[in-house]
């Protein structure tokens, strides 16, 4: 999606091979106008599938999932990281490792607002390992619901996460590849390194 490389192109960083840096429109600020806009193209490409909920796992997941979620008319679901004292029974629970961030965390969804009659779709900001969208759908899986596939705004394709969740047998759709980063350069997978 052009609009979305054009913005990281002019508002990212990359801080090494690994990191993108978007603070100023999706992982600190957001800018809803945007956000909507890349909810909406998410929306589309699913649209007569049959969704009935859009899972995201908080917190930079949020926003690019509720406007996918309005667009569809349908509610969305937020995972959660942290332990919650209101949020204690009825519980979905499944261990998640971070490579990016180097922790583990207890992926939680009650069980009132995922069950077997959902077809979810997943919402998420990043795709680099994989490891969290694998951690929503064995929760998704758990309440017998099916996936109807991952949405993520920046898949990082030089990280083996579309590959894990492709051989699970789930559809993965990504906004922007990114093939490569190096400091200050962003290359994208379907362009061509101009040197
Ligand atoms: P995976 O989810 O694909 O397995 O990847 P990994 O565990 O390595 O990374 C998960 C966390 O790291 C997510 O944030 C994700 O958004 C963030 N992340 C991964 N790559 C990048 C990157 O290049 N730039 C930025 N800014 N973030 C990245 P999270 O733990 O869910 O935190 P939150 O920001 O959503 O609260």
């Amino acid at each position: 999606m052009q609009l979305l490389k054009d913005k990281i192109l002019s508002e990212g960083t990359a801080v090494n091979e690994d990191i993108l840096k978007v603070d100023s429109f999706l992982n600190h600020q957001v800018d809803p106008k945007f956000m909507e806009v890349l909810g909406d193209e998410i929306a589309r490409h699913f649209e007569g599938s049959g969704i009935t909920r859009v899972v995201t796992v908080e917190s930079s997941g949020i926003s690019p999932a509720i406007f996918t979620a309005k667009a569809l008319g349908v509610p969305m679901v937020i995972m959660k990281k942290q332990p919650s004292k209101v949020l204690n029974d009825h519980l979905y629970q499944t261990m998640v490792t971070s490579f990016t961030k180097g922790t583990n965390y207890e992926l939680t969804m009650s069980q009132k607002y995922v069950g077997e009659s959902d077809h979810v779709l997943v919402v998420d900001d990043f795709l680099a390992n994989g490891e969290t969208a694998a951690g929503v759908i064995r929760l998704i899986r758990m309440a017998h619901a099916t996936v109807a596939g991952v949405a993520v705004l920046i898949e990082k394709a030089f990280r083996p996460g579309r590959e894990k969740i492709e051989r699970a047998g789930i559809e993965v759709f990504s906004l922007v590849k990114i093939s490569s980063m190096s400091k200050d350069r962003i290359l994208f997978a379907d362009e061509e390194d101009p040197e």
